[in-house]
Formats: C-alpha cells, structure tokens, sequence
C-alpha cells in the first residue's frame, strides 16, 4: 500500500464539493458561539467600540464567522488561501458595507504595516507556519492591536433525552486523539492540536500571551443529533484524508455511544445529544 498523501489543507479546503460539504453542515451554532465568546472577550479588553476600527479574519473560510464578527467593526478584512472558500464568501457577501476578501495565506498578508487594530484567526492556527505568520502579525498590527486565536474541541457528549444516561467522554477523547494523531501524520508538523494548542503556544514569541481554556456546553438546535453532528465531522476535509487512510473512529465513537446508552436498534438521526466542547483563546496583546 503507497504512503497516504500529505494534506495540504490549502489544498484540502480547496476542493469545491468538500467546501460545499463542509459550509453546508456546519451548524450555526459553531459559528455563533466562537464569535460571541470573541467579541465578549474583546470588549472586556476594550478592543472593540461599536462599529469602529480595522479587523483582519485570517483563514476566513466561507466568510460566514467574518461577516459575524464585522458587525463590531468599521472595516473588516478576510484572508483565505483558498480560492473556492474566497469565492463562495464574496458570492454570499450580502452587500454588507466595509467587509473585503481576498485570496492569501497567514504566512504573506497582503495587508499595511501598522493599520489593523484586531486579527481573528479559528480553527486556523494549527494550519499556520508560525515562524512567519506571527512576524506578519506583529508587522500588520496598528499599536496597541490585539491577536486572538480561536479554537475548540468537543470534550463530551450527553443525552438531551434522559439526564440519568452516563455522560461519553472516554470514546470521545480517544476519538479525538486517534483523528487528530492521523491529521498530524499527513499534514503540517505542528497539527498537535489535542494538546489544545500547547505547543503552538510555546511557540509564538510576544510580549504579552495569554491563553484561556474552558469547557462549554453548546446550546445547539433542535436538528442536532447524534446523526448530524457525525455527518459534520466526516465533511471536515482532514477527516476525508483519515478515511483515505482506511480508519473510521467517528463510526466508532457513535457505536460507543449507542451501546453505552443502550439504544443499538435505534437510527443516529433520532439521539438527540447535548455537546460540551473546550474551547481555547490565545490572546496576544
Ligand atoms: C477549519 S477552516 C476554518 C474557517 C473559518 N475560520 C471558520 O471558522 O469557519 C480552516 C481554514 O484555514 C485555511 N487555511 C489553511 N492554511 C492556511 C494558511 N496557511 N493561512 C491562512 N489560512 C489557512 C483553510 O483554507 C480553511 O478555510
């Protein structure tokens, strides 16, 4: 058997059926909470004043976060290296006044010395050569300018049916860490992310980081189910790549789960779960 392929998540992320896949089953609610914490986050620190001020999106995506986060900003900039998610962000731009995006990775931003005042980067960093995109950010930050890293993983699944059923967290890390061991073997060398962040973190060299840690329940829809929520995380494109390799632990994880609650004979789509991830902010100020 040939070696599995590296995953260039560029390249990944740019496949135009995986990034249809990929924008159509991400819940709303992974866009609504991270850019809620965010925002709250940055008015504690005074960085945000109602519609004012320049805020970068690096590794925007679909554009649908970046045009959450505009809301609270005069200008906003979104940077994807990938032309597909640029171009579905700027078809779905919903003539929103002051909002760009172009195509560009975190490594090269095509972006002013000293004329940003907020970076965003979720679910980016772990993709990023840090080596270069925290130069860029220093470079591209007006004074007094603040990064802030995003990212979650979930942490535990409990049923929305029954209280009393056993809460799954055992599966679920090994789950995590078995996918997450898999995306690292295939792509960028610094995919350590079950670690949540630590060894990107040692590595950025800045005055003054910070990262917080903290688990949260996500109050999801009434659609989410053990079902969906599955389907989400086979649509990411790292997880295609892990199935490329002939492993499903997500099929696992949902086996683990309906035995433990005892429900083998029903169908994923009709569990209604509750999900708490562990969400991460790297601050640097
Ligand atoms: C998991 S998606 C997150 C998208 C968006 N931030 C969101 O929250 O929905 C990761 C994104 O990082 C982008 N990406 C990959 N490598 C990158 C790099 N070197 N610089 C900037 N973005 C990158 C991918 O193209 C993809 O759109």
């Amino acid at each position: 058997m040939s070696a599995p392929s590296k995953v260039i998540p560029e390249d990944a992320f740019n496949r135009e059926e995986t990034v249809q896949n990929y924008i159509q089953s991400k819940p709303r609610a992974m866009m609504d909470i991270p850019v809620r914490l965010i925002i709250e986050r940055l008015r504690q620190i005074g960085k945000v004043h109602q519609r004012s001020g320049c805020l970068l999106d690096v590794g925007c995506g679909s554009g649908k976060s970046t045009r959450l986060l505009a809301k609270n900003f005069q200008h906003t900039i979104g940077v994807d290296p990938s032309a597909a998610m640029i171009s579905y962000a700027i078809a779905s731009d919903n003539d929103m006044a002051g909002v760009e995006f172009k195509v560009a990775n975190a490594e090269k931003l095509p972006i002013e010395d000293s004329s940003v005042d907020v970076i965003t980067a979720m679910f980016v960093v772990h993709y990023t050569d840090l080596a270069k995109f925290i130069p860029e950010c220093k470079r591209v930050l007006k004074p007094g300018g603040i990064a802030l890293f995003y990212w979650h993983q979930i942490s535990k699944i409990l049923s929305a049916e029954d209280d009393a059923l056993p809460v799954i967290d055992g599966p679920v890390k090994m789950m995590i860490r078995q996918l997450l061991e898999k995306a690292r073997e295939m792509s960028h060398p610094s995919f350590h992310t079950y670690e949540l962040h630590q060894t990107q973190f040692d590595a950025i060299s800045w005055e003054k980081k910070s990262r917080e840690i903290k688990e949260l329940e996500f109050a999801l829809d009434s659609q989410w189910n053990l079902g969906s929520w599955s389907r989400f995380y086979h649509n990411l494109p790292v997880y295609q790549k892990v199935r490329e390799s002939g492993v499903n632990p997500l099929s696992e994880l949902v086996q683990a789960v309906k035995n433990t609650w005892s429900m083998q004979d029903r169908d994923s789509d009709d569990i209604k779960i509750r999900v708490v991830y562990t969400t991460v902010m790297i601050l640097l100020e």
